[in-house]
């Protein structure tokens, strides 16, 4: 018997129980929201797709009742508020925050065993956020962004290649945000060959860029944050874990020397299995690619110090 709860039933949350149902990743998954009947309403109807679908995963809304996700194997928290057209994810720390920190702790009362996914924004921050207060093993605590990221990065790879996504491989390192995600160029592969052999270093640096602002630029289209792809994200990180498919999947996490960084949670390589962070892959990285790292991680760190501001820490 396995469990999900994902606290917030928003686009993402919601849109994450549906990928987790529909695939199957576990035997019952639970929606909590603060707000009434949200996520009773999106349950039962996500559960009138499961005969038409051919699911057989149970949903389960509830509002606020943190009883009902009780021994959960892991809980993913979506909650907050989502960026607005123009604003950066950094400007939600003041609210998300608070939110945050009051979710981890429900939940861990109620599944003292959890892994727990962050997917809330700023992400990084918040999980740095949930590290520090709940006090956890750092192998339990994980921030979805270099996912998310890393798909966006295939996808635009994909497009300029002309070809299947599924036939690229790439991974996005450093903070989840629009000027410190590090898109590994060098690193992405077509066919495992790699995509230097297939475009120019222009046309390379164009689709690190597009990848970058790919959160900004589907938040202008649809005035409000992204869901399909961050909420898929998060539940291909539950799929690693509860299925303990060790998948290496860039994540963002607590690093403890690793890549020349400690004290902060930010996007690396990491073995995805049944304990959460099974191993922390060290690239290497050249020259410039360590240098776009720090500068990533200072820029994280400077969004943590916001954290003691807001009372948070
Ligand atoms: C995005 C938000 C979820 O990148 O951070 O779309």
């Amino acid at each position: 018997m396995s469990k999900v709860t994902v606290v917030g039933a928003g686009n993402v949350g919601a849109t994450c129980a549906n990928v987790l149902a529909f695939n199957e990743v576990a035997d019952e998954v639970v929606m909590l929201d603060v707000k009434e009947g949200v996520s009773e309403g999106k349950a039962m109807d996500m559960m009138q797709t499961a005969q038409l679908l051919g699911f057989d995963t149970t949903l389960v809304g509830c509002t606020n009742d943190y009883a009902q996700t009780a021994d959960s194997d892991v809980v993913v928290i979506t909650s907050g508020i989502p960026r607005k057209p123009g604003m950066t994810r950094e400007e939600l720390i003041g609210v998300n925050a608070g939110i945050v920190k009051s979710v981890a702790q429900n939940v861990l009362k109620f599944s003292p065993n959890a892994i727990i996914v962050v997917i809330s924004n700023p992400m990084d921050t918040m999980t740095y956020l949930a590290l520090k207060s709940l006090g956890l093993p750092k192998n339990r605590i994980i921030g979805m962004g270099g996912a998310l990221d890393s798909s966006r990065f295939k996808y635009f790879l994909s497009q300029a290649l002309g070809c299947n996504a599924n036939e690229v491989e790439g991974m996005v390192i450093g903070g989840h945000g629009d000027t410190t995600m590090i898109p590994l160029t060098r690193f992405a592969t077509y066919k495992g060959l790699p995509v230097s052999n297939f475009l120019s270093a222009e046309k390379l640096e164009e689709v690190a860029k597009s990848t970058m602002v790919g959160g900004a630029t589907l938040t202008g289209l649809l005035g409000t944050s992204a869901w399909y792809a961050p909420g898929a994200a998060g539940a291909f990180v539950v799929e690693s874990i509860i299925h303990n498919q060790k998948k290496m999947v860039p994540c963002s996490v607590a690093l403890d020397g690793e890549y020349g960084q400690s004290d902060i949670c930010c996007g690396v390589p990491v073995i995805l299995g049944r304990n959460g962070i099974e191993e922390i892959v060290e690239l290497p990285l050249d020259a410039a690619e360590k240098a776009a790292f720090e500068a990533s991680a200072a820029a994280v760190r400077t969004v943590n110090g916001a954290l003691k501001e807001v009372g948070a820490l």
